[in-house]
C-alpha cells in the first residue's frame, strides 16, 4: 500500500488543489489530503471549516482520506506509513520555499520523499489567497474554487458579512 500525503492549509481550498490532489490520488493507493498550520500564515478559515470544504470538494475520490492535524507533517508522515509527501509547482516563486520544506522533512524524516507536481497550466495563477481577495470586494470565484462551496466561500468571505 502506496500512501502519500497532500499537506496544506487550504485556506480555503482550490481547484489548484483538487487538480494536485486528483492526480495523487492516480499515482498512489491510498491518499491523505492533510489540513494543517502554517505558522506563516494568519487563517481566514478555522480548521473544521477548512476540513469541510475539503472533503466537499473531492467526494468521489475514493482513495482520498480528508484528515486535520495539528503538528509536524514528517512526524504525521512516519505515523501514517506514508513514504512521500505530494505538493504543486506553480512558478519558480514557489520554488525556494518547497526546497526548504523538502529538505527539512528529509532531515526528519530519512525515508519520506517530496514529490512536485507541476500545476495544471489554467491554474498557473491561482491561490487561496488571489480567491480570499476576490470573494472579499463580492468577485466572482467560480473559476477558481469547486462549484459546491463557492457560494460558502462568497458569504463566509465578503466584506458586508
Ligand atoms: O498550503 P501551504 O500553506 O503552503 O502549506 C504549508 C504546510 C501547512 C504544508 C506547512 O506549513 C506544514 O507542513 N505545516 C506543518 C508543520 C510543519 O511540519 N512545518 C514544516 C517543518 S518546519
Amino acid at each position: 500500500m502506496r500512501t502519500a500525503i497532500c499537506p496544506g492549509s487550504f485556506d480555503p481550498v482550490t481547484l489548484g488543489h483538487v487538480d494536485i490532489i486528483t492526480r495523487a490520488s492516480r499515482m498512489f493507493d491510498h491518499v491523505i489530503a492533510a489540513v494543517m498550520v502554517n505558522t506563516d500564515k494568519k487563517e481566514s478559515f478555522t480548521i473544521d471549516e477548512r476540513v469541510e470544504l475539503l472533503k466537499k470538494s473531492l467526494t468521489g475520490l475514493e482513495n482520498v482520506e480528508v484528515v486535520a492535524f495539528d503538528g509536524l507533517l514528517a512526524q504525521y508522515a512516519k505515523d501514517r506509513n506514508a513514504i512521500a509527501i505530494v505538493k504543486g509547482l506553480r512558478a519558480v516563486s514557489d520554488f525556494e520555499y518547497e526546497f526548504q520544506m523538502a529538505l527539512t522533512n528529509k532531515k526528519l524524516n530519512h525515508d519520506l520523499e517530496t514529490v512536485f507536481f507541476t500545476t495544471s497550466a489554467k491554474n498557473l495563477y491561482l491561490s487561496s489567497s488571489v480567491v480570499k481577495k476576490i470573494a472579499y470586494f463580492g468577485g466572482d470565484i467560480s473559476d477558481f474554487v469547486p462549484e459546491k462551496i463557492h457560494e460558502e466561500i462568497k458569504k463566509r468571505l465578503y466584506k458586508e458579512e
